[in-house]
């Protein structure tokens, strides 16, 4: 099925969008994005990404090209357009077109991507069984916790790793955990307390992760956010995964060591289960 994507302000078919090769989200990763998970026919958490578009955009010095209700909008439109009511949400928007330049004027006229991909994201067979991951070292840039699509060492890593038999990579900087190739990571002590890494550069600022340590802190969960080690990984009782389009996935092995007893833990379920609930109840419907 053709789908009906978002360019510049007009509902093409994709196979018409074309983005110039001048355009510096193409020669310099110039861009940022956002994934915004659709379930039931509601937006998920679409307050917190519509509130780290624009921290990205203004880290970057790249104008937001639409207010926020303008944003809202779109959203709901092009999951309506394209019969979405499971699945996800991908916006692109890069500093815009220009003959290649390392410098770059102040205003440019940004390019605003938005397309749609329909997945069965309530259907994921990882949260009966877990994940098995391995640690890489860091190499990402240091600004982490802008959005941006320079996502390649991630992507060259996580595809090593499965290739390898893992599901991910987890990356460690000076024996600490930062995060996985596209998701926060997070442990739960043998006391049952949560620990998941404290916001900073280091990290991108996950909107799930901020989400679920509320909701945990709501359902009298203790939660710290500090930097923890891969040997507290090991000797946790639980590990999971946090994004926008797993919500809350177990990990239940690292590099071949079992965390816990090797199973999806009950604390893991619980999140996942209350995170669900309560965006069902509070998502944004995409249909007035
Ligand atoms: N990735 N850390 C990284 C590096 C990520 O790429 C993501 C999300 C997260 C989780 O953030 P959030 O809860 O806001 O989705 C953490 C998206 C889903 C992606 O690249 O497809």
């Amino acid at each position: 099925m053709t789908r009906t994507v978002y360019l510049n302000g007009e509902w093409i078919a994709e196979t018409e969008a074309k983005v110039s090769i001048f355009d510096r989200g193409f020669l310099f990763a110039d861009a940022i994005y956002e994934v915004t998970a659709v379930i039931d026919g509601k937006l998920i958490d679409f307050p917190g990404h519509a509130a780290r578009l624009r921290r990205s955009l203004d880290a970057l010095g790249i104008a937001m090209p639409v207010e926020e209700t303008e944003l809202l909008a779109l959203h709901k439109e092009i999951a309506q357009r394209n019969g979405i009511t499971e699945g996800l949400i991908y916006l692109q928007i890069s500093r815009g077109v220009q003959d290649r330049d390392f410098l770059f004027p102040k205003a440019m006229e940004p390019t605003f991507v938005m397309f749609t991909q329909a997945k069965r994201v309530l259907d994921n067979p990882k949260w009966k069984t877990g994940l098995s991951l391995k640690t890489v070292p860091e190499g990402r840039w240091s600004e982490r916790q802008i959005k941006t699509v320079q996502l390649l060492y991630s992507s060259l890593r996580k595809t090593e790793a499965n290739r390898n038999g893992f599901d991910d990579v987890l990356f460690v900087e000076n024996g600490l955990i930062t995060e996985a190739s596209s998701a926060n990571f997070h442990i739960v002590t043998a006391a049952g307390e949560l620990i998941t890494r404290d916001l900073s550069n280091a990290l991108l600022h996950g909107i799930t992760r901020g989400s679920i340590v509320d909701l945990a802190r709501q359902a009298g969960i203790t939660a710290h956010e500090r930097a923890f080690t891969v040997e507290e990984v090991t000797s946790a009782s639980e590990a999971f995964l946090t994004s926008a389009t797993s919500f809350v996935t177990p990990v239940v092995r690292l590099d071949g060591e079992t965390i816990g007893n090797g199973k999806v833990g009950p604390v893991s379920e619980r999140l996942l289960d209350i995170y669900i609930q309560d965006q069902l109840s509070r998502g944004v419907p995409i249909a007035d």
